[in-house]
């Protein structure tokens, strides 16, 4: 048997801080309503000369360097992003040449908030078959140039970041307790790719568009389809809700996170939460969360963790793995 194995981690966020009191400066909105409804105090914003692939670079670097490898070593480039730097080539040939691995497989993913999941899910397919052997798997937005700012329902709720994973084909020899991804789930709904949109695009509009959302509807089908795909992949794992030392979410809204806990009764205090400082990063925010609480030892070798997101399309996935 072989398990994709978690070698390291890594994130990067732009230098600019953007506090809710000062977007109540550009906006018809306040601190405590953002707070209240959200859980979002702060988001960190692209300046000139920070991009998706700049961000994807630094998180990818810092992640190589956690896992005490070189870049030549690298032989699978993954990256989910819904604001690529140019239409094409994918953001991750970007990432290839500056990270200087050049040769190797390399293309990006669009599942909008759920990317990361789909990315990773991807990669450990092909690391699984054999078509490689060590992955980074990136997640990286800047979601502020997509964003229409005088629209205060959307432009409080989202921040630019990236995060990055190494993983790495390990011959597990039937141990079913070893490090590694366990079990993964994806999903998609194409019947709601209205719901949450960006109104431009290349083939329709020749323009890069701004994100549309109906709020009240998404956080609906957000919690019923977190809660039964964190289901589906416990019951294919074959362990429950307690087992879980760490559930790593997709960083939208604290009222998501709070409202799908307590659907499957699993604590508080076993949710990583990033969203009060980074705000919803969509594909970033997964690998952010992940990186941040092993920086600061909350996620320790050994820890059972979750992984989950849902976004635009809807797209909606879960990863179970050990640390
Ligand atoms: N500041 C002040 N007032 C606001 C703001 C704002 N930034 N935005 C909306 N309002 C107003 C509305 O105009 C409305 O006023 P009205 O009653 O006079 O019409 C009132 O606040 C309530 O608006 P609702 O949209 O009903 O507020 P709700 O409690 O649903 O919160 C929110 C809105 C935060 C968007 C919530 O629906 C949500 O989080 N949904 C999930 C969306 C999400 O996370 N999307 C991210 C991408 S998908 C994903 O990642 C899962």
């Amino acid at each position: 048997m072989t398990r994709s194995r978690l070698r390291g981690t890594g994130s990067a966020l732009p230098a600019k801080v953007v506090t809710n009191a000062e977007l109540a400066e550009r906006v018809d909105t306040s601190d405590e309503w953002i707070v209240e409804r959200t859980g979002i105090r702060q988001r960190y914003i692209a300046g000139e000369g920070e991009t998706t692939a700049s961000l994807a670079i630094e998180a990818s670097r810092s992640a190589l360097d956690d896992a005490g490898m070189d870049a030549s070593e690298i032989d699978l480039i993954v990256l989910a992003t819904a604001t690529p730097d140019n239409t094409f080539p994918a953001t991750a040939t970007k990432v290839q040449d500056a990270l200087g691995c050049n040769g190797g497989i390399a293309f990006d993913v669009a599942a909008v908030c759920s990317g990361f999941l789909y990315a990773v899910a991807t990669a450990d397919s092909m690391l699984k078959t054999g078509m490689a052997k060590r992955a980074l798997v990136i997640g990286a937005e800047t979601f502020s140039r997509i964003l229409n700012w005088e629209d205060r329902t959307t432009c409080v709720l989202f921040g630019d970041g990236a995060g990055a994973i190494v993983l790495e084909r390990e011959d597990t020899s039937d141990n079913e307790n070893a490090a590694g991804i366990i079990a993964t789930r994806l999903h998609a709904d194409g019947a709601q790719h209205d719901l949450l949109y960006v109104d431009g695009g290349p083939s329709t509009t020749q323009t890069v568009g701004h994100l549309r959302m109906r709020g009240p509807e998404v956080f609906r089908h957000a919690v019923v389809n977190l809660t039964s795909v964190l289901n589906e992949v416990l019951e294919d794992a074959g362990v429950s809700a307690e087992d879980i030392d760490w559930v790593v979410p997709h960083q939208a809204n604290a009222r998501i996170l709070d409202a799908t806990a307590r659907k499957l009764r699993i604590p508080a205090e076993r949710i990583v939460v990033t969203v009060d400082q980074h705000a919803n990063t969509s594909a970033a925010s997964v690998p952010l969360a992940l990186d941040t609480a092993r920086r600061d030892g909350r996620i320790k070798a050994g820890d059972l963790i979750m992984l989950e997101a849902m976004g635009g399309g809807f797209t909606w996935g879960a990863c179970l793995m050990r640390v």
